[in-house]
């Protein structure tokens, strides 16, 4: 790991002379987790062409997808030391670094439709939310989209016991802990690019995905069964290193912000095409047997997860919470 971290700094400190001195050009490292084909892995390689093209070919992005270059956690360490000045960590990936307030997107049944979760993202909070990442050296430029999760295993799920001590894959996220243990699940937490092989092999039970990676790392061929719970969102921050960022020359961020914000409306666009889509190819594989729970089966669920609500309030902020319900229009009570 000391080594890791050494070769990160030597990394950084190539990148950060090498980006003043390379005759004009700059290069933007955009490291991410999943595959090119997700709405994630699309909207990346959009905006580099749009970045390309609105620099006129002064800033040159590598995308480097499918955690080639670094792991979830790894990769923010490597933003904050200018290894790589781009990423799209989802939101649930932040509480390491110590800004657990997006552990709020996390909660489960918070948000019903994009609509909802858009309106948050879009909102004061969201831009609120995205400056606390500036007192660890992180800029963020935008929110993008990606889906509601779903649970998976080898074994059907209607019900929340059904969950009853199984693993279950998670991200780093103490909201999503203390979801698995509401349901009496054993979370496991692990990076995105282990998930196939812990599935494969049994270290793990089962998953909370959206569809897109479920299907685009292929997973889906090692669970038997796919509940469309839709239980949770899961989205990203568009991130930069924030010295990187603000110091670049006025007129390149000028055009770097404005392909930011067309390839977040692009993001923002496919991301529940892509769901779908993921959705239909999963049943048409025949390897996983795809089922959507009753209305009464939701309820079921639902009720089970609210009371992660209460249980993580003083974590991330009962204010907080409060004004996310009041912008979603969410009854507690309900
Ligand atoms: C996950 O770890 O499940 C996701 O955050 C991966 C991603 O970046 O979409």
């Amino acid at each position: 790991m000391k080594l890791k971290h050494a070769a990160l700094a030597v990394c950084a400190s190539l990148t950060l002379s090498g980006f003043a001195q390379a005759a004009g050009e700059i290069v933007i490292k955009f490291s991410h987790v999943v595959a090119p084909e997700t709405p994630k892995g699309k909207a990346a390689e959009y905006f580099k062409k749009l970045a390309e093209q609105r620099t006129h070919g002064k800033v040159k992005v590598q995308v480097y997808p499918n955690s080639q270059l670094y792991k979830d956690k790894e990769e923010l360490e490597a933003l904050q030391l200018g290894a790589v000045q781009m990423l799209a960590p989802s939101l649930a990936k932040f509480g390491p670094l110590g800004v657990k307030e997006f552990e709020v997107f996390d909660l489960p049944y918070v948000f019903d439709n994009y609509d909802e979760v858009n309106k948050v993202m879009h909102g004061p909070l969201g831009k609120q939310l995205l400056g606390k990442l500036e007192t660890k050296g992180i800029k963020g430029l935008a929110y993008w989209d990606n889906g509601f999760k779903n649970f998976s295993a080898n074994k059907p799920i209607k019900s929340p016991t059904d969950l009853k001590g199984m693993k279950i894959r998670i991200q780093s996220s103490k909201v999503l802990e203390e979801e698995m243990r509401t349901l009496g699940a054993l979370p496991q937490v692990m990076a995105f690019s282990e998930v196939y092989q812990a599935l494969q092999t049994g270290v793990v039970d089962g998953t909370e995905l959206e569809a897109s990676n479920l299907y685009t790392s292929k997973a889906y061929e090692v669970q038997k069964n796919l509940t469309l719970t839709q239980h949770g969102f899961l989205g990203y921050a568009l991130i930069v290193n924030k010295k990187f960022w603000d110091g670049l020359p006025a007129d390149v961020r000028a055009q770097l912000d404005s392909a930011v914000q067309d390839a977040s409306v692009y993001a923002n666009k496919i991301a529940k095409e892509e769901n779908d889509k993921a959705v239909a190819a999963i049943k048409a594989s025949g390897k996983t047997k795809v089922y959507v729970p009753t209305p009464q089966e939701r309820e079921a669920f639902k009720k089970a997860l609210l009371p992660v609500h209460q249980k993580m309030a003083s974590r991330i902020g009962p204010d907080l919470l409060k004004q996310i319900y009041k912008e979603t229009g969410f009854n507690p009570g309900k």
